[in-house]
């Protein structure tokens, strides 16, 4: 088995060392294995699938559908079929959101997700509560962003048809308890999906076992291209529900009229499909699962409880979240007294350290936590020790060049 220190040989982005990339909580970067597997399908097999009668094509269709299996097999799903690809999380959402949403929530219905939601799970969601004339119920976090048992079961209610709930917050890295806020809306009669974007390239994930109904991801925040992404559906609602978008390949029959439509997945895979980034997906998901989730996390944890421990020497500095650095799933979101994030964030870009700041597509969390906007430094297995020592000298320095004095 490769270390972690081999690893990073094979990310030619990060090779030079010149800089430090703390925004994976963004996008990660791609190791070269998942770049050659991208290449290679369209130097090898390249043709429309799902339609060609000859060897191309059906090449093409093999390795994609391959790729929904490893999908399936990676996050626990019981057929291949439940498996939907998409463009990326948010589309994943979107998708349940139109063609569930909007015919199964009625006048006075509630929806319930949580203030920490990524604005991906929540526009989606505010929109068919206006369109359909229900509510949108807001679950609220403690200081830690930890959401109660108290706090779920009292807004849970017989009223709630969706509850849509994020695994892993993007701001306050903290690991929802999905497993029991499902049971406990399953007890309610309401669907569940979980976005687990931030989720699925740290940990290993078992929808069967979380019990959800839906599951969301995106590829390119856990190595592979940007522009892929899965949904995940039980496939007894996956073929109750409308498609998604309409057009070529998705269908049965069609007559001047009317159309009927193919078997689930492809239902809701209308156009010619993605294959290229789905097959690099599938080179992702294996290049994760040789490492191991086991090294991953305490690779992930060991940084960030190195990045918590420097930053909390700064008495200037404010650490959203849990005091220990496990429950941050490799992200730290700050603030420092008197810099604005955006300032932080380009002074640090003078140095080549990357790191995200702003609203972090979460508004409503940065109302709910009284800060406008916040810093945030994210790492992935691939980081080093080395960088968090880069990182934490160039912080240090950083009031010194607003001004403040050493
Ligand atoms: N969802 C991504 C982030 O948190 C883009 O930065």
């Amino acid at each position: 088995m490769k270390t972690l220190a081999q690893c990073r040989q094979d990310f030619d982005i990060l090779n030079s060392g010149e800089y430090v990339y703390f925004d994976n909580a963004a996008t990660s970067q791609r190791p070269r294995q998942v770049l050659d597997a991208v290449s290679n399908f369209y130097k090898t097999a390249n043709a429309n699938p799902l339609r060609g009668l000859y060897d191309w094509s059906m090449e093409a269709t093999e390795r994609y559908e391959s790729a929904r299996k490893t999908v399936a097999d990676f996050i626990g799903a019981k057929a291949p079929e439940e498996i939907i690809f998409t463009r990326n999380t948010t589309e994943s959402i979107n998708l349940v959101a139109y063609s569930y949403g909007l015919d199964n929530v009625k006048e006075g219905d509630e929806i319930v997700i949580t203030v920490m939601e990524h604005h991906s799970n929540m526009l989606p969601w505010q929109m068919v509560a206006k369109k359909n004339g229900a509510k949108l119920i807001y679950l609220e976090p403690d200081e830690e962003g930890v959401i109660s048992r108290e706090e779920y079961t009292s807004k849970i209610t017989d009223k709630t048809k969706i509850v849509a709930i994020g695994y892993v917050s993007n701001v306050m890295g903290i690991t929802n308890p999905v497993k029991e806020i499902t049971e406990y809306a399953h007890s309610k009669g309401a669907v569940v999906l979980v976005d687990g974007a931030q989720a699925a390239p740290h940990m290993a994930v078992d929808v069967q076992a979380i019990g959800c109904d839906f599951f969301a991801l995106s590829g390119h925040k856990m190595l592979a291209p940007m522009g892929i992404g899965a949904l995940y559906g039980k496939m007894e609602l996956l073929e109750n529900m409308e498609p998604f978008l309409r057009g070529g390949e998705m269908i049965e029959y069609v007559t001047r009229e009317d159309a009927t439509y193919a078997e689930v997945p492809h239902k809701f895979e209308a156009g010619t499909v993605n294959a290229g980034d789905a097959v690099g997906l599938e080179a992702a998901i294996k290049y994760i699962q040789e490492i191991g989730f086991e090294a991953i996390e305490e690779q992930e944890q060991k940084l960030t409880a190195l990045l918590m421990e420097g930053m909390s020497k700064l008495p200037y500095i404010k650490i959203y979240g849990s005091k220990d650095p496990k429950k941050h799933c490799g992200i730290v979101t700050f603030t420092m007294d008197g810099v604005h994030p955006h300032d932080l964030a380009s002074v640090l870009n003078d140095d080549k350290v990357c790191i995200r700041a702003g609203h972090h597509c979460a508004q409503p969390l940065m109302q709910f936590i009284g800060a406008g906007s916040t810093a945030r430094a994210s790492v992935y297995f691939y980081n080093t020790e080395e960088e968090v020592k880069v990182f934490l000298d160039r912080l240090f320095k950083v009031r010194e060049v607003m001004g403040y004095g050493a």
